[in-house]
């Protein structure tokens, strides 16, 4: 038999246990306890109530939330781009056209050192709450560097992005057409074994709706579910193509119409914030609460790459999403871990509740509104992941 831990002597519960809400999203329960068996939750309830267990923690106080999900992270890659931030820092804009100098630094890489790279990434994340991470191709765009990134992500994550359609690989730049055609193809064959999702980034400068729709399809008919970089640095079609498609996110939506936001609102697609993004490119702010307020989805995620957002902090995203993108911190709390789940259609975790996986934060605060009340303070004090404290 698994054994069983109680944590005692919570000061603020997030369950995001639907049953449980009040006026928060959240399904609060203060001065509670939370029972973990084996890999699972097995009981969640007031501290006074807790049934008696193998272990006992005593949280002292302090608030316990279910592990981020971060649904949007490009981890697999080598070098960095320090010129490119610095000279962005002192008035240069952001392009999609920086991806190609990481391009060529993860195809001169070996096998052991994107492996090294990512699991310094992974552990940085994971000691910030992240339990569940999404991670993508995308900086390889030949069928052997692709299917390799994706097959290193695989041994992480089952939550893994064929984005082949990063950009039109240099080797192609004359002739996008037949880039589209290996990526829906060759490509495409080499990489779907391996990953869930697919993912292209529709944009001037990378691909139009057209080219992004033929990409996704293609890779639907492989079996893989889309999702989709949209809306990020100008107004396109890349939103209403997720909505059409039934994708699982929309990532960015920088940059929306009334029409847009309509959209989203009618299908299930989650519209994902990346705040990362907008702070290290110094651009203008989604706007989470048009978004919320048409009744939309909302996740935030990380967006974690060497190019336009090179921070794997949740915390980070949620006080930013606070401060500067009008949601509240319990709006915030929320789209960081049901969000995530709903934008990788996932239900056993972004919860804390009987039979969800057993993915829990210890803050050092008494309550998760501390995330974005003190921003930049290390508040993640304990987290366990599959039922096992890992920090
Ligand atoms: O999500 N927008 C496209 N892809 C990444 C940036 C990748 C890079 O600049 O290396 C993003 O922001
Ligand atoms: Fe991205």
């Amino acid at each position: 038999m698994s054994s069983s831990t109680v944590i005692t002597n919570i000061a603020t519960l997030v369950t995001n246990d639907p049953s449980l809400a009040d006026s928060s999203p959240l399904g609060l329960i203060q001065d509670a306890a939370v029972v973990i068996d084996g890999d699972r939750v097995a009981w969640t309830g007031e501290s006074s109530k807790a049934p008696a267990t193998d272990n006992r923690v005593d949280a002292g106080g302090r608030a316990v939330l279910p592990g981020f999900v971060d649904s949007h992270s490009h981890l697999v890659f080598a070098g960095d781009r320090t010129q490119e931030f610095n000279a962005r820092m002192s008035g240069r804009a952001y392009s999609a056209g920086g991806i190609r100098t990481t391009v060529a630094a993860t195809r001169a890489a070996s096998d052991a050192e994107l492996e090294v790279n990512l699991t310094r990434y992974l552990d940085e994340a994971l000691r910030q709450g992240t339990t569940t991470f999404e991670t993508k191709s995308g900086y390889g765009l030949t069928v052997a560097d692709e299917s390799r990134a994706l097959r290193i992500a695989a041994a992480h994550t089952d939550e893994v992005t064929y984005l082949g359609a990063h950009i039109v690989s240099p080797d192609y730049a004359d002739d996008p057409a037949a880039y589209v055609a290996l990526v829906t193809g060759e490509m495409l064959d080499a990489c779907a074994p391996h990953a869930r999702w697919i993912d292209v980034f529709c944009e001037k400068g990378a691909f139009d709706g057209d080219q992004a729709r033929a990409i996704l399809s293609a890779g639907k008919a492989k079996g893989l579910h889309p999702r989709i970089h949209a809306n990020q640095l100008s107004y396109g079609p890349g939103v209403q193509l997720a909505v059409e498609l039934d994708a699982a996110s929309a990532d960015h939506c920088t940059h929306l119409t009334d029409a847009d936001v309509d959209a989203l609102a009618s299908g299930r697609t989650v519209a994902t914030l990346l705040p990362g993004a907008e702070f290290s490119t110094r651009a203008q702010w989604p706007d989470a609460r048009r978004l919320l307020d048409a009744g939309v989805t909302v996740a935030l995620s990380t967006d974690c790459n060497p190019g336009s957002s090179f921070t794997s902090s949740v915390p980070f995203c949620v006080a930013l999403a606070v401060r500067d993108m009008g949601m509240t911190p319990d709006e915030a709390v929320w789209s960081a871990t049901a969000g995530g789940a709903a934008a990788l259609r996932r239900d056993d975790v972004g919860r804390i509740a009987p039979g969800a996986r057993a993915d829990l934060i210890l803050l050092d605060a008494p309550s998760h509104v501390h995330l974005a009340y003190r921003p930049g303070v290390p508040l993640v004090s304990g987290v366990w992941r599959r039922g096992e404290r890992t920090v």
